[in-house]
C-alpha cells in the first residue's frame, strides 16, 4: 500500500514555476494505492477515487502517460509481469488539491511496497516528480513534494535542485476550500502564463517582484501566527494571480463570498481557471459559516485544517 497527501498552495502557485518560493500545506485527506503483481504483461489502473464529475475522464490520457513515465523511471519490468494498480482514498480527484501528485506519490510507494524496493521519501518524491511530468511538462515540483512529505512546507526550485523547509504552525488552523467544480488543465494554464510573461516582460517583472516580497512576509506571519495579516497577504496573493490571468469569474466570486462572510483572507489555489479557492477561517464557527454559504450557492465546500 502507498499514500500521497492532498495539499493546498497557500502562496505563489505559478510564480513557483519560475523559481520564486511558495508555501503549501497538507490538508488531511489522502490518496491510497495498492499494487498487485500478476502473471502477464502491462499495467492497469483501477481508479475508485471520489471525484469532481468529469475529472477522471478528462485526465485519463495524462494519467496513462504519467504511469508510463513512472514505470520507466522505476525500471519496472512490465513485459514479464502484469501490475494491477488500485487507487482510492478520501482525497477528491479535482483540480487544485494536488490530486495528480498525490496519486503519483501513492503509486510510487505502492510499487516500493509490492516489490520491496525500500524507497526513501526522497526516492518516492523523484518518482512522483517524473509522474507529474505526464500531467504537465514543466512542474515546479511543489505538488509532488507536498504529496510525498505532507505537513506545512516552504518550497523553492533552484535550477534542477529544490529546497524544501518544514514550517511549524503554533496550532492547526481551520480553512475552507470551495470547489468551482471546473476541471482545469495545468499544462494549458502554465503555458499561457509563460506566453503572457514573454509578451509583457516589464509588467510581469513588477508582479513577480511583488510576489517574491509577499511570500517572505507571509512566511513571517505564519510562523508568528499573525492570522489577521496572513489573511490580508492571501488576498494580495489572489490579486497577483488575477493579474497574471489565472483566476476566473467563478473563483473570484467564491473568494468574494468567503471574505464577505468573515474569512480573514481568501484566494484561488493551484492551477486556477477552475478548481478550488482556499479561505482562512480560524475556529470551527467561522469555518462552518463560510462553508455553509459556499454550499448555499451550490458549490462543494471542504472543511479542513492547515498545519496538521
Ligand atoms: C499546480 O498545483 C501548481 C502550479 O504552480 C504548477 C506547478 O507548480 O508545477 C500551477
Amino acid at each position: 500500500m502507498g499514500v500521497g497527501f492532498g495539499k493546498v498552495i497557500l502562496f505563489n502557485e505559478h510564480f513557483v514555476v519560475y523559481g520564486l518560493p511558495a508555501i503549501a500545506s497538507a490538508i488531511g485527506t489522502r490518496t491510497t494505492a495498492f499494487v498487485e503483481k500478476q502473471e502477464g504483461s502491462g499495467a492497469e489502473i483501477n481508479d475508485s477515487r471520489p471525484e469532481t464529475p468529469g475529472y477522471k475522464a478528462e485526465k485519463l490520457h495524462e494519467q496513462k502517460e504519467s504511469l508510463q513515465r513512472m514505470l520507466k523511471f522505476m525500471n519496472i519490468d512490465t513485459e514479464h509481469n502484469h501490475f494491477k494498480i488500485a487507487l482510492s482514498g478520501n482525497l477528491i480527484a479535482a483540480s487544485g488539491v494536488g490530486a495528480s501528485a498525490a496519486s503519483c506519490a501513492a503509486i510510487a510507494r505502492a510499487f516500493s511496497d509490492e516489490l520491496d524496493l525500500k524507497y526513501s521519501d526522497e526516492q518516492v518524491n523523484h518518482v512522483a516528480y517524473e509522474g507529474e511530468k505526464g500531467y504537465h511538462g514543466t512542474p515546479s515540483g511543489i505538488d509532488n513534494t507536498a504529496a510525498t512529505y505532507g505537513g506545512l512546507i516552504w518550497y523553492k526550485r533552484e535550477g534542477t535542485s529544490q529546497i524544501m523547509e518544514r514550517l511549524a504552525l503554533r496550532k492547526p488552523v481551520e480553512i475552507v476550500m470551495g470547489n468551482t467544480g471546473i476541471v482545469a488543465d495545468t499544462k494549458v494554464v502554465v503555458a499561457d502564463v509563460k506566453e503572457r510573461k514573454e509578451k509583457s516582460p516589464e509588467k510581469y517583472a513588477q508582479i513577480f517582484k511583488d510576489a517574491a516580497e509577499l511570500v517572505q512576509e507571509a512566511r513571517r506571519q505564519l510562523v508568528a501566527f499573525d492570522l489577521q495579516q496572513l489573511g490580508i497577504s492571501m488576498n494580495k496573493n489572489h490579486e497577483l494571480l488575477r493579474q497574471i490571468g489565472v483566476s476566473c469569474d467563478e473563483l473570484d466570486a467564491l473568494v468574494s463570498l468567503a471574505r464577505e462572510h468573515g474569512a480573514l483572507g481568501a484566494k484561488m489555489t493551484g492551477t486556477g481557471r477552475g478548481g478550488y479557492i482556499v479561505a482562512l477561517t480560524p475556529g470551527t464557527k467561522l469555518q462552518e459559516r463560510v462553508a455553509v454559504e459556499i454550499e448555499r450557492k451550490g458549490f462543494q465546500a471542504l472543511r479542513t485544517r492547515i498545519g496538521i
